[in-house]
């Protein structure tokens, strides 16, 4: 009976679809079932009495030697390795055991899994993913666009709705992008400053309308009340993760250069650099904007205004280059 048994147990392992090699505690293989023969491409009659290490090609046997060493160790039970058959170009999961008698080594056991077909799986479920991701930040990219230019229109929209600010923020944001591009040329910025300007008064949405166009003197409250505009304007913008700058450059760009402005008070260069060029076109616009209670004034006195204030109200520099593209003729 106890040879049936091991008869039984032999054609099991011979015929498990799994690769086996077993070898002894001297590194002797002792068994090769016939899915190892197809796998490693050796035959188990000339394998089985020789060392392990021997089959493998030269330059692996110090690998191999390493993991049997590993595999003595006590506290070794099993680990496993991805193989990858260039030949055939398939992949197999190597399960490495250690066999004991109760406390002795007594020899280990190598499966070899053929794993192409999950591989396979896995990989076009990670392509597919990728491409998902990739549809999604095209499509988070087109939705915020969106979201820009319907802001875009809703400050233009506002503006039209009364005769003296009608197109403020397109001519504050030509301007603005043409001192950046004088300054960065072709670069991120400029994009980030046309996007700042553009947008910068959104927060005028939030203000009530009476307020807003009111033709005669604000009074205190009522000024107050437009001057939370910057803080409306950043809260606006901030959730659209492509606005994180512009939302900053219209929190600040009421802000002035001697720290005397709103909301924050900011002092020189912790000014949004994009809040400080909007500051001055957006001043120098106002000045040559009619109001209700001025006519417009005149751009070579605006341009003095703007000089006059360098340091005080503007940051010198970004107010020295819009007076050299004024007076070359190529701004306002
Ligand atoms: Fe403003």
């Amino acid at each position: 009976m106890a040879t049936n048994n091991h008869e039984i147990f032999k054609a099991v392992l011979e015929q498990i679809p799994e690769g086996m090699i077993i070898v002894d505690d001297n590194d002797t293989i002792i068994f090769v079932n016939r899915a190892a023969e197809e796998i490693r491409r050796i035959q188990a009659d000339q394998a089985i009495g020789r060392s392990v290490v021997l089959c493998h090609p030269e330059k692996s046997f110090k690998k191999v030697q390493r993991a049997l060493q590993f595999l003595k160790k006590d506290e070794t039970k099993t680990f496993t390795r991805m193989i990858r058959d260039t030949v055939k170009n398939r992949y197999y999961e190597n399960t490495y055991t250690a066999v004991r008698d109760t406390n002795n080594y007594i020899g280990a056991v190598v499966i070899s899994r053929d794993i192409t077909e999950r591989r396979k799986i896995e990989e076009e479920k990670t392509a597919y993913l990728q491409n998902l991701e990739e549809k999604v930040a095209e499509l988070t990219g087109k939705l915020q666009d969106l979201f820009i230019s319907s802001m875009t229109s809703l400050v233009n929209a506002l503006e039209a709705k009364d005769p003296y600010t009608k197109g403020h923020s397109l001519r504050v944001c030509d301007m603005a992008m043409k001192m950046a591009e004088h300054r960065y040329g072709v670069s991120q910025k400029v994009k980030e400053v046309e996007l700042s300007s553009k947008l910068h008064d959104i927060g005028k949405v939030g203000i009530r309308e009476i307020v807003l166009n009111k033709p005669e003197k604000l009074t205190d409250e009522e000024f107050n009340h437009i001057k939370e505009h910057p803080i409306i304007g950043e809260k606006i913008l901030m959730p659209i993760e492509k606005l994180k700058s512009p939302a900053k450059a219209a929190r600040h760009h009421h802000e002035r250069f001697d720290g005397t402005g709103y909301p924050d008070g900011l002092k020189g260069e912790e000014i949004p650099e994009s809040s400080r060029v909007i500051s001055i076109v957006d001043t120098y616009d106002a000045m040559t904007s009619a109001r209700p209670y001025r006519p417009p004034m005149k751009a070579e006195k605006a341009a003095e205004e703007i000089k006059k204030n360098l340091g005080i109200q503007f940051d010198p520099q970004w107010g020295e280059m819009f007076l050299d593209l004024f007076y070359s003729g190529s701004i306002g």
